[in-house]
């Protein structure tokens, strides 16, 4: 073992990258002023994992396998039965995978685990490890939850290394961190949250969940910017890193999976905030679509896919005459970029001038949309309010729009129809290519409209033929 060195460096808050110099501007994020300085122990560093006998010894190792003797065929998971969870994770968390749950302070982490712990305790051997809450607060929430299970067990503490060595002796199968934010590991002089303090706790976690085969859930809250402090540091670590998202001022929550080494990205999960718990939501599409505005110009409702699950979402345009110099636009929930761009396609290619006028998207119901095939409901919605004409009640659009204001076909179409008509909508304006694919009658409640224009579609969807 070397001598202990003693240095100082200096590492973003945002994005981990290091220097040996402070300086103003991060050169691995761009950010400015996040440089902390950190002392840093050298020679203790290495010694952290070792000291609990978990990495091997020297000269001690696993031989290489060959690829095809590796074993992948039942990786185990745990189900929650919480459909909308298991979903995210592409069918319940795998056995001895690393999970990174991510979201706003008071956005509902801490219940949802809890939630998680009530399905799985009368299964499992779970350890909720709290550093944030009592053991009292803890317990008051879980009566509110109604949490009622055999095998789950409370540990305040924050000492990492106590933790490793408490998740050795007790082996549960679960391990919750609530949250790595306080964790602290005793050699690192840095103070708890810095990312040093988060990288090598999580690291350590790592090593021990790996070496025991626990699956370990960490909650991580995210700054300002939207990214889990130490964010890139901690995302790579990780097998599957889950945000937790939502408007704190309505009541639904949706959770997304940005990382999955076992599933796929695209899956949304959907929960609503009630007096006991975050409950289900199986159709967000009727909780998005519910007390949708009718007969007023300026809403038209989309269709996105999130994963394999078409949802409708009701997009609003204001327009108005703003008063001089730069007009106002904003967007929520939708690419602001992407609005000016389809705001420039509507003046040049299809007549629609906006450049006097203010422009307003909101996507109703706190949801973000980022598929193309959006595009044109929300190019409706701002004609619609432009020319103070309503959209019909029972129509809905989907199509992406091209920079010479043609509309083109998108992917998944007869599911999104499918969901369309399933409720209620009998007007379905969609690419011509589209259409062109789609056997008519199987669909014959409802009259789909192929549409190669932006005009031809706004014509669609306001006259009755
Ligand atoms: P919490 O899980 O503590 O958030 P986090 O761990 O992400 O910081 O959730 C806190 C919020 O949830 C709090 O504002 C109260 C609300 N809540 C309910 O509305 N109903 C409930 O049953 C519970 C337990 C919390
Ligand atoms: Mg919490």
């Amino acid at each position: 073992m070397g001598s202990n060195k003693i240095k100082s460096m200096y590492v973003c808050s945002e994005c981990g990258w290091e220097s040996s110099k402070w300086v103003g501007k991060c050169q691995g994020c761009g950010s400015w002023n996040t440089m902390q300085e950190e002392i840093r122990n050298t020679a203790a560093k290495s010694t952290a994992s070792s000291k609990i006998g978990i990495v091997s010894v020297q000269g001690v190792y696993a031989p290489p396998v060959a690829m095809r003797d590796i074993d992948t065929r039942n990786e185990e998971r745990y189900k929650t039965n919480l459909k909308e969870f298991d979903r995210v994770l592409g069918g319940g968390i795998v056995k001895g995978s690393l999970v990174l749950l991510g979201g706003d302070p008071g956005i509902g982490k801490s219940t949802i685990l809890l939630q998680v712990c009530n399905r799985l305790g009368n299964m499992l051997k779970i350890l909720y490890v709290s550093g944030e809450e009592s053991k009292r607060q803890i317990k008051l929430r879980a009566d509110r939850l109604e949490v009622n299970c055999d095998n789950l067990y409370v540990v305040t503490e924050t000492d990492i290394e106590i933790i490793a060595q408490i998740i050795k002796n007790e082996n549960p199968d679960l391990v919750i961190i609530d949250s790595i934010q306080t964790m602290n590991l005793n050699e690192l002089s840095s103070s708890p949250g810095s990312v040093t303090q988060v990288r090598e706790c999580t690291n350590l976690l790592m090593k021990t969940a790996k070496s025991l085969e626990i699956s370990v859930i960490i909650v991580g809250h995210v700054n300002k910017d939207g990214a889990i402090a130490g964010p890139k540091v901690l995302e790579h670590i990780v097998d599957a890193v889950l945000h937790f998202e939502g408007d704190k001022q309505m009541s639904y929550r949706i959770l997304r999976a940005v990382k999955n080494r076992y599933g796929s990205t695209n899956e949304i999960g959907v929960f609503q905030m009630t007096n006991d718990g975050l409950s289900e939501v199986e159709n967000p599409s009727m909780m998005l679509l519910s007390g949708r505005p009718k007969n007023v110009s300026g809403t038209c409702v989309a269709c996105a896919m999130e994963g394999s699950r078409p949802i409708l979402a009701e997009i609003q345009g204001l327009v108005t005459n703003s008063g001089f110099g730069n007009p106002r636009r904003m967007s929520t929930g939708f690419d602001y970029n992407r609005m000016n761009l389809i705001l420039a396609v509507l003046e040049k290619r299809a007549g629609y001038f906006f450049s006097n006028a203010d422009t307003y998207i909101n996507v109703v119901g706190g949801l973000r949309l980022d598929e193309p095939a959006v595009d044109l409901a929300v190019a409706m919605s701002l004609v619609s309010s432009l020319k103070d004409t309503a959209i019909l009640e029972n129509a809905l659009a989907f199509g992406e729009i091209g920079l010479a204001g043609e509309i083109r076909g998108v992917s998944q179409a007869s599911a999104r129809i499918s969901e369309a008509i399933r409720l209620g909508f009998s007007k379905i304006v969609l690419p011509y290519q589209n259409l062109k694919n789609i056997k008519k009658e199987n669909y014959p409640d409802a009259e789909l409209v192929g549409v190669r224009n932006i005009r031809d579609a706004f014509r669609a969807m306001t006259e009755n033929k």
